[in-house]
């Protein structure tokens, strides 16, 4: 290499919730098209992390972090600080919902959503952006859930409602470093979601499975939410229902969004 010449930087990629569905996804995808030279893969279960790390073909970084603790928080920032990664993408893709009526769902449920899907999501991009790159795009995980109050899964829409209004803050309070944000709304998809959403037990308060049927596929909504932000788009959604759902919430009040919502569950 000649003094002239100098070392091409390399372009990392952020991405929490990476050990299952979505989070996983963007990895296979945004290694598979060759838009990071590395991954910070964060979650709490290594081995997933590992299996994902093995397929992928770009070096990963594996850190494993409870996002919704203060340690696990700067277990990830202490690793931003020793790699001093160039980001070119953020992914914020940690996040969980439990179903059921507010007096039945667990304390400590109630305060792990708030924590991780609103206090981390907004910790880990406050710890990102500075080592960001003008050009580089963060993606924060809404929900087909932000438009509208939802009884019976009330914590989890409020907590993706707050991310809604955030992520499109931010976006222009980014642009000045010509940082672009993008908030997924996604449908019901199929990944790991339900497995935690659908606890033992509550089989009333919540729409049944089958009314949450077809579930979308993980890679094709990732694929579309890519596309979106490499175009700077505000906001994602990924099919029908969920862009019905945005229109509406526009165009009706909310007594009638929340009615339309108990008509698909059990028991109102
Ligand atoms: N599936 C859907 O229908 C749907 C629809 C709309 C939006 N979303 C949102 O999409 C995002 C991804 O969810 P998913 O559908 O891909 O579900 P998933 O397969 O359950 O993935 C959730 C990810 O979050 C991680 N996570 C959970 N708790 C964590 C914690 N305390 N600290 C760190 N990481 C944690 C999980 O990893 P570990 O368990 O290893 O920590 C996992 O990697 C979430 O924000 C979810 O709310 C999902």
């Amino acid at each position: 290499m000649t003094d002239n010449q100098t070392k091409p930087v390399k372009r990392a990629a952020l991405i929490t919730g990476a050990s299952s569905g979505m989070g996983r996804e963007f990895a296979r995808r945004l290694a598979g098209l060759g838009e990071c030279d590395e991954l910070f893969l964060v979650a709490r279960r290594r081995e997933e992390m590992e299996k994902l790390s093995a397929e992928l073909g770009v070096p990963a970084r594996i850190v494993c972090a409870d996002l919704a603790t203060e340690e696990g928080l700067a277990a990830l920032k202490d690793a931003l600080a020793e790699a001093k990664p160039t980001l070119s993408w953020v992914i914020s893709a940690a996040g969980f919902g439990v179903f059921g009526r507010f007096d039945e769902v667990s304390d400590e449920d109630v305060f792990k959503m708030i924590d991780l899907n609103v206090k981390g999501a907004v910790a880990v991009t406050r710890m990102a952006i500075p080592y960001t790159v003008r050009g580089g795009h963060i993606v924060e995980l809404g929900s087909g859930s932000v438009f509208c109050p939802l009884p019976n899964f009330n914590i989890y829409a409020s907590s993706k409602a707050f991310i809604l209004h955030y992520s499109r803050a931010l976006r222009e309070e980014l642009k000045h470093l010509g940082i672009s944000c993008t908030v997924f709304c996604p449908g019901w998809v199929d990944t790991g979601f339900f497995s935690v959403a659908d606890k033992e037990g509550d089989d009333v308060h919540k729409p049944p499975m089958e009314k949450r049927k077809p579930l979308l596929k993980a890679d094709r909504c990732v694929r579309g939410a890519v596309k979106a932000a490499k175009r700077g788009r505000a906001l994602y959604t990924t099919n029908w229902y969920t862009k019905l759902e945005h229109l509406l919430s526009k165009l009706l009040p909310a007594p009638f969004l929340i009615a339309g919502w108990k008509s698909m569950q059990n028991k109102k």
